[in-house]
């Protein structure tokens, strides 16, 4: 694996008195996609909430690029180079297209010119997106809302960016679009961590994988070993 560049130990985190996740470690190293499966309400997005300091660790270490975040919320996961694409896109949807993606950029004060150009360079990226800056977001189609939302995540220069579940509720063209666009943003040296439901098209975009089950890593590899495994084509791709 490449040098780390995201590097998770014996993190415990939940809501309140319930504990979802119980000492995770996962690595994402400078340059990898890697993929997070898992069943339903196994803690992906609770781990990913957690990375992103939108939920608390309770216990163990986020490490960024070399710097502790864990426990430093929101501003700091994001000022560390950490983006976010949540689960179900979030977009402001009576804004316009062109203001969701400048909302990724709310932390980048005085560098006006670098967001114009970043801006211009996700319009370059998503012309579907160009073709409609001035709609509100509520007028996408939902594989333009993931777009919208990608797109939004690249405007804070991230490092690593994150996607919860990339083609829920998507048709396969529009994922196979997203699919290309991520393989096109991970080129230019942006780090991916994906969460995906679509087990067999996660470990074909990415290069190495994680298996969370009740809060727990159960398994990890390469992508070619996870697809190998019987446990994870018996559990997640129906097949024995
Ligand atoms: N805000 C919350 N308050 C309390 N419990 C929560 C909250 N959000 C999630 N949980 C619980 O935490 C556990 C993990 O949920 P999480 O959403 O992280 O799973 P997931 O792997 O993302 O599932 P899915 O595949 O359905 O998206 C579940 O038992 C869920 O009920
Ligand atoms: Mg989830």
């Amino acid at each position: 694996m490449a040098d780390p560049l995201l590097s998770i130990s014996g993190l415990e985190a939940g809501y309140g008195e319930i504990r979802v996740l119980w000492g995770v470690d996962l690595t994402v190293g400078k340059g990898e996609i890697v993929c997070l499966v898992g069943s339903n309400g196994a803690g992906k997005t609770t781990l990913l909430r957690a990375i992103s300091g939108l939920v608390k660790a309770d216990k163990g270490s986020i490490v960024i690029d070399g710097g502790e975040i864990a426990g430093g919320g929101p501003e700091v996961a994001l000022s560390s180079g950490i983006a976010h694409v949540p689960e179900g896109r979030r977009l402001f949807r009576t804004m316009s297209v062109k203001d969701n993606l400048l909302m990724g950029a709310y932390l980048r004060v005085g560098e006006d010119k670098a967001v114009a150009a970043d801006l211009d360079r996700v319009m370059t990226m998503f012309p579907r997106l160009a073709e409609r800056r001035n709609q509100d977001a509520a007028t996408l189609s939902g594989g333009e809302q993931q777009m919208c939302a990608i797109g939004r995540g690249i405007m804070s220069r991230p490092k690593l960016l994150m996607i919860d579940e990339l083609s829920l509720g998507l048709a396969p063209t529009a994922v196979d679009m997203l699919s290309d666009s991520l393989k096109e943003i991970n080129a230019t040296g942006i780090s991916i961590l994906l969460v995906e439901q679509d087990v067999m098209s996660a470990l074909d975009l990415a290069s190495r994988g994680y298996v969370l089950d009740r809060g727990r890593i159960t398994m990890s590899g390469t992508s070619a070993e996870l697809a190998a495994a019987p446990e994870v084509r018996e559990a997640y791709m129906g097949v024995a």
